[in-house]
């Protein structure tokens, strides 16, 4: 007899479905079979059950301009709880000079009380100081094995230059640590913003007058040289056009060790929400691009060049984005995105986007192994954490804000009709959420993941 058993599901192992038992001693999966039996059985009637979903990009209480994202490690996990998500990786936010593994155990305090799902966080530094570069070597030690750098942002202190991004790579070469980089050319994006301010035209449009597509797809192929240079494994975050997906495949496809993420903004929105009455509220960089470029990102992801799908998780409220006086230098960049992640990227398997074995690479077993999580996450191996996302495929329903768990007022996809939903969530053997109670797990019962280093066969 069991402690758990899930009962008549669909396993989805691997993108094959497998009608099956699966059961659960304490946290872990333990066997996969017919009739077996617990002492609580959880009947699943033919739903799919798929490893535990993982974003591996959240930014939970993140200063923009005058606004905070509205998400805390609570609130924010729950959400994820309620979307299918059992594991996420926020980032650590650097104050002043202060070393890598200061601002861990600072983050770190902050996160562990509140969190309900377990949890890592990417390494993320604004300033490369001594400290900085003194701490790096220490960070495997403490279970992180991601680093964050971005190369725009420069006027709220956050641009890596070139040289310091040819240094860090160095590093995060020698310590087998993953540079993970928001990739858009940060010195143009800031030229061609002063100059549209000058014009007085940095309404929203300005968004991708002054984000060009062509400073996206530079990035990303400067990052790709320069880790093919120096051995850096990287992360590319938050592909948004087409075009930078090309030049992502073109720079994979010719031995840069780069992996590559998405997210579902980029997938559904285009910028012709900008003309809408408050085309503001659809604000985040880089900015959701124009009709098309969607189509050749599904394209890319369904040929397996992009590796992950994250949500780039931010969510602020309607009155947040008010504060913008109309101009786009001082909008709080950022959408909500962690709860509905796996049933957008599901629903690209119903359209015919995706096979299912490509889905769930995206959502759950490429961040796992990217991000050396795996097998423990991401997979239904018996041995391994039963954190497990059961999901209807047959529920039609439309997204509606009022049914989300999100902390902010709206969704970016309210009205969108979507097929399939998430009925239950189960972390480490406990069901934390359950369409029809509602949310049941614990605050501060999620718990930091000690990551290894990247799986190499992303990046050979
Ligand atoms: O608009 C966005 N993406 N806000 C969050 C910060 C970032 O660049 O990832
Ligand atoms: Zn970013
Ligand atoms: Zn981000």
């Amino acid at each position: 007899m069991y402690d758990v058993v899930l009962k008549n599901g669909l396993l989805n192992l691997h993108g094959n479905l497998i009608k099956a038992d699966l059961a659960i001693n304490g946290e872990k999966i333990v066997a996969i079979g017919e009739e077996l039996e617990g002492v609580q059985t959880i009947n699943v009637d033919g739903q799919w059950v798929f490893p535990g979903a993982i974003d591996v990009h959240t930014h939970f209480s993140l200063p923009f301009g005058k606004a905070i994202s509205r998400d805390n490690f609570y609130t924010g996990s729950v959400a994820a709880a309620a979307g299918g998500v059992t594991s996420f990786i926020d980032f650590t936010a650097q104050e002043g000079d202060e070393g890598v593994i200061d601002s861990l155990k600072r983050r770190r305090a902050e996160a562990d009380p509140d969190v309900v799902i377990d949890y890592s966080l990417h390494a993320c530094i604004n300033k490369l100081t001594d400290k900085v570069r003194k701490q790096i070597p220490m960070l495997r030690g403490e279970g992180v094995s991601s680093l964050k750098i971005f190369t725009a942002y420069n006027k709220i202190g956050r641009m890596q230059n070139d040289d310091n991004l040819l240094e860090l790579m160095e590093m995060c070469s020698k310590y087998d640590i993953l540079l993970t980089v928001h990739a858009e050319n940060g010195l143009v994006i800031d030229l061609l913003t002063d100059r549209a301010v000058a014009a007085k035209k940095d309404g929203i449009e300005a968004l991708n007058t002054t984000r060009p597509i062509f400073t996206e797809v530079e990035a990303i192929r400067r990052v790709a040289d320069f880790a093919k240079f120096t051995g850096c494994k990287a992360h590319i975050v938050h592909i948004s056009s087409g075009q930078g997906a090309i030049a992502f495949a073109e720079a994979a496809s010719d031995g840069a060790p780069i992996s590559g993420e998405t997210c579902p903004q980029y997938l559904y929105l285009n910028n012709s929400l900008f003309k809408e009455n408050n085309g503001h509220y659809y604000s985040c960089c880089p900015p959701i691009r124009e009709p098309g470029e969607s189509e050749i990102l599904w394209e890319i992801l369904g040929r397996n060049y992009i590796d992950v799908v994250a949500t780039d998780h931010c969510p602020f409220n309607k009155s947040d984005k008010n504060m913008w006086n109309g101009s786009i230098t001082t909008l709080p960049m950022g959408l909500p995105g962690v709860e509905t992640m796996p049933e957008l990227v599901l629903n690209g398997v119903h359209k015919g986007y995706l096979s299912l074995e490509r889905a769930t690479q995206l959502i759950s077993e490429n961040p796992a192994r990217i991000f050396g999580m795996y097998p423990e996450k991401g997979s239904l191996e018996i041995g391994t954490d039963a954190d497990i996302m059961v999901y209807d495929p047959n529920r039609v329903r439309a997204i509606h804000q009022k049914e989300l768990h999100m902390n902010n007022d709206y969704s970016v996809y309210e009205g969108l009709e979507v097929l399939g939903k998430t009925t239950m969530t189960l972390l480490r053997g406990k069901v934390i959420f359950d369409e029809k109670k509602g949310f049941l797990g614990e605050k501060g019962s999620g718990r930091f993941i000690r990551r290894n280093e990247p799986d190499e066969s992303f990046f050979g």
